[in-house]
């Protein structure tokens, strides 16, 4: 053999490197290797048991414009070699500021693999008609696997580097193959929205359902493709294995959905719908071939150019998780998504508390009062109109006399804040008008006197919660913000709920884009700086940003308890979200609807699908270092002896121990409060109804507790029946076993007072 080119010899492949890695008890083992075409493959199992079959891993770029020829449109799909693989084991506990336990363990074993994509350019002809050598292209990427007793996560990683400097991202192909037909939970992919309600079906069945289940009634609807669901995807496969697929740390990138290859897909959707795609369409990246049936796709949320990222290197992909058990607590119980993410960044987090809250809210959702100021306008301009001269239209909630009445009730009954919302000038015309400067968050209505109600908040120990609606007016509200945040500090809010009603504006961008959840995290940030506290209603769904930035400590994203006054929801529904929606971080539920048939109180007929009971249960089964009382005062004043509960239930805990769960069936835990020996256990359940036998041997022994069991009365229903409830009190101990019954729809409350 003659002595080769130099670039022939840097083509040719290395040995092939194949790394496995197992997790510290070594039920998980993770297994990556390059196929012979140089595709990056990883597969997965759990106690010996195929979990995720042979998936390729890969990016799709996008041409890019200032990119030198050779490097244009080349993907990072295949071509690649393995040169480093090192393994290494992490082991550290650490405590969040506030959650679920007091102390958490990160414990992994972790793969990381170095590989490198040579190639070369085409072939110049140089000056005179000469042959010049090709040039070499390399980039180098980092793909980092980290593997936990319940779960995996891995990531791309892209050092900074010559031939790989910028990059736009047209889509990753990250690849996650089901080894069956599983149950799942699952809700339509959606660039928008997340309130949808969450169907059950088999993998197989999901295009067939998926035409009934978009609700487009929604603000923002953006739905992608017949087989598009969203992360954090439950399913249960049909020998007991329960699996969820979801994302941390999404930072700086596009919110995943995942998009099911089944047996009728012909092509993935990018290539079916085409779209606002202002670069050149690549229909087939480099290497790609169509999965087998069952095999789950990556699917980024686009820009406003249909592009899917911007990066500039060093940065890396936020994290993909598989979490697997054979027991459903484990779902529930785990922490994968919290550990993947950076630890705190705040370097004072003393002003960061989790607060139990009621609000002027629930009068204006189910229509009873407004948030708007005045009728007699068809449409505002902010600097053309003299509040003080406009006719008042008799329906403003957000008014002195009344946000006054909801201070008082909050001081009585130890709630710490009070959301007002409609409190400022704008909500005349809000939503889905493409109005770029809709609200200017400093300026009260004139029956808002802000200076004398939060005086008097603070006169009896209770601030006001602040509400900035931007209706997706994103840069309106970066805009503002500095002034806002400005008049918070000055007036002493330390929290604010922010909301994306309606299509992003500016035009053509998506509320999970990396551009929009950029701004999600800019306004964290920001808020952060004044020591301000964030719940961010319709922005995109959380990956665990929160131990990064424990001062946002609430999101919507999805389906929340304002559905209840827009048709309602299934019973099963919060017995779904703690496996989905809750896995990336707490949601601002808004539980606590004591009177459920709304036309009691208003012309609204709809009606919550849940017992009495049931509600004071989503305060333990739906954790959220923010809860919420969110019905009326006056209705909360005819039961009070159940709103004792929402007054005595903790919002943060020192542990948290899951003693029954199954999706959409049943979820019990039982929880010790913050720095006390007291517990509390709430069981929620279905429309079944269910039977809960809890031992109490997680309590001291020795010790004597005051137990008060808030339950379901025997006849109680959540249609016929559903502020039937009954109250015991006795004493217990670790010894007792308590043995209650849930009502179809219904649940149970237990508080445990250390004697
Ligand atoms: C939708 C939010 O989810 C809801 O809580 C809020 O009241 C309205 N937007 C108005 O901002
Ligand atoms: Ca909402």
């Amino acid at each position: 053999m003659g002595v080769l080119p130099f670039y022939l010899i840097t083509l040719l492949p290395l040995p092939a490197l194949a790394g496995s890695v197992k997790s510290p008890n070594g039920n998980i083992e993770l297994k990556f290797s390059v196929d012979n075409t140089g595709r990056p493959v990883y597969e997965m199992t759990y106690k010996g048991r195929e979990v995720v079959k042979p998936s390729h891993l890969g990016l799709e770029l996008a041409k890019d414009k200032h990119a030198s020829m050779g490097l244009q449109e080349h993907d990072l799909m295949d071509g690649f070699t393995i040169v480093e693989e090192k393994v290494s084991e992490f082991d550290e506990t650490w405590q969040p500021v506030w959650g679920e336990t007091k102390d958490i363990r990160n414990h992994y074993n972790e793969l990381a693999a170095t590989l490198v994509q040579r190639w070369l350019g085409d072939r110049q002809t140089g000056p005179n008609g000469a042959q010049m050598e090709p040039q070499q292209y390399q980039r180098t990427i980092i793909i980092r696997f980290r593997v936990y007793d319940d779960g995996i996560g891995l990531r791309y990683e892209f050092p900074q580097q010559k031939d790989l400097n910028y990059f736009l991202i047209k889509e990753e192909r990250t690849e996650f193959a089901m080894t069956g037909d599983h149950t799942a939970w699952w809700l339509p992919g959606d660039y928008d929205t997340q309130e949808q309600e969450t169907q059950e079906t088999r993998l197989s069945e999901i295009r067939q359902r998926y035409k009934t289940a978009v609700n487009w009634d929604n603000s923002s609807v953006a739905v992608f493709s017949p087989t598009g669901v969203q992360t954090s995807l439950q399913m249960k496969s049909a020998d007991g294995l329960y699996i969820n697929i979801h994302e941390a740390a999404c930072a700086d990138y596009a919110t995943m959905h995942l998009e099911l290859v089944d047996a009728e897909t012909k092509h993935l959707s990018e290539q079916l719908m085409g779209g606002s795609n202002a670069y050149t369409p690549n229909p087939k990246p480099s290497g790609w071939s169509l999965p087998k049936p069952f095999t789950f796709v990556s699917h980024l949320t686009p820009d406003a150019t249909g592009l899917k990222g911007a990066m500039q290197t060093p940065c890396e992909t936020p994290w993909r998780t598989v979490m697997v058990s054979d027991d459903a607590r484990d779902m529930l119980s785990s922490n994968l998504i919290l550990n993947l993410n950076e630890p705190c960044k705040l370097e004072d987090t003393s002003w960061i508390h989790p607060t139990k809250y009621c609000g002027v809210w629930w009068e204006m959702i189910v229509g009873k009062s407004s948030w708007n100021y005045t009728d007699e306008f068809p449409s505002i301009k902010l600097d053309q109109i003299d509040w003080s001269s406009v006719k008042p239209n008799g329906r403003h909630a957000a008014n002195n006399e009344k946000v006054k009445r909801y201070i008082d009730f909050a001081a009585k009954n130890g709630l710490q804040e009070v959301l007002v919302e409609g409190w400022n000038v704008g909500w005349e015309d809000w939503a889905n008008m493409w109005k770029r400067d809709v609200f200017d968050f400093v300026t009260p209505y004139p029956d808002f006197d802000l200076k004398m109600l939060n005086d008097y908040a603070h006169s009896k120990g209770v601030k006001i919660l602040m509400h900035h609606e931007t209706s997706s007016s994103s840069q309106n509200y970066e805009r503002h913000i500095k002034d806002a945040f400005g008049l918070m500090n000055k007036y002493g809010y330390d929290a604010v709920k922010t909301g994306y009603v309606g299509d992003i504006i500016p035009r053509g961008d998506h509320h999970y884009s990396q551009s929009m959840n950029n701004h999600y995290l800019y306004v964290v940030k920001e808020a952060a700086k004044h020591h301000i506290m964030v719940n961010a209603h319709e922005a995109t769904r959380p990956t665990g940003l929160c131990r990064t930035y424990p001062n946002l400590v609430g999101n919507e994203s999805a389906r929340g308890t304002e559905y209840e006054a827009f048709g309602g929801s299934r019973p099963d529904h919060t017995c779904i979200l703690p496996f989905t929606r809750l896995q990336g971080g707490p949601m601002d539920y808004t539980p606590g609807i004591f009177v459920t048939k709304l036309s009691e109180w208003s012309n609204n007929d709809s009606w919550a699908r849940i017992t009495l009971a049931g509600s004071l249960a989503l305060y333990l089964t739906m954790y959220s270092p923010l809860q919420m009382a969110a019905d009326l005062p006056e209705n909360y004043e005819k039961f009070d002896d159940a709103f004792q509960f929402i007054r005595d239930v903790a919002c943060d805990w020192d542990e948290s121990i899951y003693l029954e769960a199954e999706p959409a069936d049943y979820i019990t835990v039982a929880r010790k409060a913050k720095g006390t020996d007291n517990w509390f256990i709430g069981g929620k359940c279905d429309e079944n109804g269910h039977k809960s036998v809890i031992k109490l041997d997680f309590l001291d022994k020795g010790r004597k507790y005051l137990c008060t069991i808030y339950a379901d009365a025997k006849d109680a229903h959540y249609d016929t029946n559903p502020q039937a409830y009954t109250i015991t009190k006795k004493v217990v101990s670790a010894k007792d076993v308590l043995k209650l019954t849930e009502a179809p729809g219904g649940g149970f409350a237990v508080s445990l007072i250390a004697q």
